[in-house]
């Protein structure tokens, strides 16, 4: 068969029917943990200024430099598909006063975002994350409840062999330190490292600690770590983050290599991954920390925060890999039938009369046949067949067909939704 004219964009997907089950389940699952812990929804627009994420996310970092979908509109704006959502909803943060609000403000948030990256398992150009973000709370118990509700919305759907992974990246105290001594050892070890993570170790250095790299894998095995570099603040930060994990019954480890690839963070990021993960699934399922900077960085004053996203995309994957049960629309009980022309114009009431009572009714008005209608019936399973012929449409009668006995009563059409709810209680 020839391919039609026209396809999807490279990196983006439908999202079909037989998938819309997984996408309900997620947002459900997110919004009921969310809910719980008093985050509340918020939007913010697909289209934001370019500016905000080359000074938030951060000019030499993967996303700004290489992954955003920028347009100039007519009037020589530079606008961007969002690639993420922290630096809106910071920028919400401080565009809608929520400082004089009482803190922290705890957000969520669900949609699509956009990166221009090369397309492969788990990663799209257009995917949708759920996130979560607390604004003005400094205290680290914060950063393990952020941990904390993502963990949970995970392993509510179901998935397996989740391991959150840890680290500190330390704060403007400690991080030039740290970074100057990577430096010096990466300096050292140039020649083993590839091409990407040399012009990387001058620009954002920590970027070398996450590249895949065989080469640059060994290098990094005897790097100098972040946590050794700690100032006093961050230590204890860190140490009381890793005592409140132990209280959970979340598993965790320490990972000295984790930095993410987003210039905002300070002392804690983390990731969850699934140590259970299928070739589908490509990797890391969430990812966040904490990101006291952001706020002074888009000309707001000191505000501490921090916040976690999840890829829909790449959970949907691991519940499948999971085998995670979710339910598809429910099947029709009670099926609709018609035969003749004056059947026909009466149905259409009767059926809106059925959706009213909260009934799920079948159809195939496109047929006039009573065998195929049945035909239908059956398919679906419905248990039920209220059939409307001419002399039951001129009598303002029906037919109540138990399609397991197949004993047929004439009812008042009037006395429908009465009889049809009987017959759903004794099943
Ligand atoms: P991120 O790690 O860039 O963090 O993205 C979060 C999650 O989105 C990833 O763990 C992954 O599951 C999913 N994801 C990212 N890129 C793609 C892609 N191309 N295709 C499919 N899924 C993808 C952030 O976005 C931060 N804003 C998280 C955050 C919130 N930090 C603090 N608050």
């Amino acid at each position: 068969m020839s391919k039609p004219k026209f396809q999807t964009v490279t990196g983006m997907h439908d999202i079909l029917p037989q998938d819309q089950a997984y996408y309900e389940k997620i947002q459900e699952a997110a919004k009921k943990v969310f809910s719980f812990y008093d985050f509340e929804k918020i939007d913010t627009p697909i289209l934001e200024d370019a500016n905000l994420f080359i000074k938030s996310v951060g000019e030499n970092t993967d996303i700004v430099e290489k992954e955003m979908f920028t347009l100039k509109t007519k009037g020589k704006d530079s606008l961007v598909l969002r690639p993420e959502g922290t630096a809106s909803i910071m920028r919400a943060y401080l565009e809608h006063g929520f400082l004089s609000l009482p803190q922290p403000v705890r957000l969520w948030y669900y949609g699509p975002f956009f990166r221009y990256e090369k397309p492969q398992a788990g990663r799209y150009r257009q995917f949708n994350q759920f996130g979560v973000e607390i604004i003005g709370e400094a205290d680290p118990i914060v950063d393990v409840q952020t941990i904390l509700v993502m963990y949970s919305v995970l392993n509510d759907l179901g998935l397996k062999g989740l391991m959150v992974k840890v680290n500190s990246i330390g704060d403007d105290n400690c991080r030039p330190l740290y970074r100057k001594a990577l430096v010096k050892y990466l300096r050292e070890k140039k020649s083993g490292l590839c091409s990407d993570c040399q012009k990387r170790m001058k620009v954002n250095p920590l970027r070398v600690l996450d590249c895949k790299n065989e080469k640059c894998q060994e290098v990094l095995s005897s790097a100098p770590q972040s946590v050794d570099y700690l100032c006093e603040g961050c230590k204890k930060h860190l140490k009381d983050v890793l005592e409140y994990l132990d209280e959970l019954k979340v598993p965790y480890c320490l990972d000295s290599r984790l930095v993410r690839g987003l210039d905002y963070y300070t002392r804690t990021v983390f990731e969850i991954e699934s140590t259970k993960a299928g070739e589908n699934t490509g990797g890391v399922l969430a990812g966040g920390g904490r990101y006291d900077n952001l706020s002074k960085m888009l000309g707001g004053g000191e505000t501490p925060a921090c916040g976690a996203a999840a890829g829909v995309e790449r959970i949907i994957a691991e519940m499948k890999e999971n085998k995670a049960r979710v339910s598809f629309s429910s099947v029709p009980e009670i099926f609709f039938a018609q035969i003749g022309p004056l059947a026909k114009k009466k149905s259409l009431p009767i059926l809106e009369d059925l959706r009213k009572a909260g009934i799920k009714v079948g159809e195939a008005f496109g047929k006039d046949a009573l065998k195929a209608q049945l035909g239908k019936a059956s398919r679906l399973g419905s248990k039920v067949v209220l059939i409307l012929g001419q002399r039951e449409a001129l009598n303002n009668m029906i037919l109540v067909r138990n399609m397991q006995t197949a004993k047929q009563v004439e009812v008042k059409q009037e006395d429908i939704i009465k009889e049809v709810k009987n017959i759903l209680k004794e099943k």
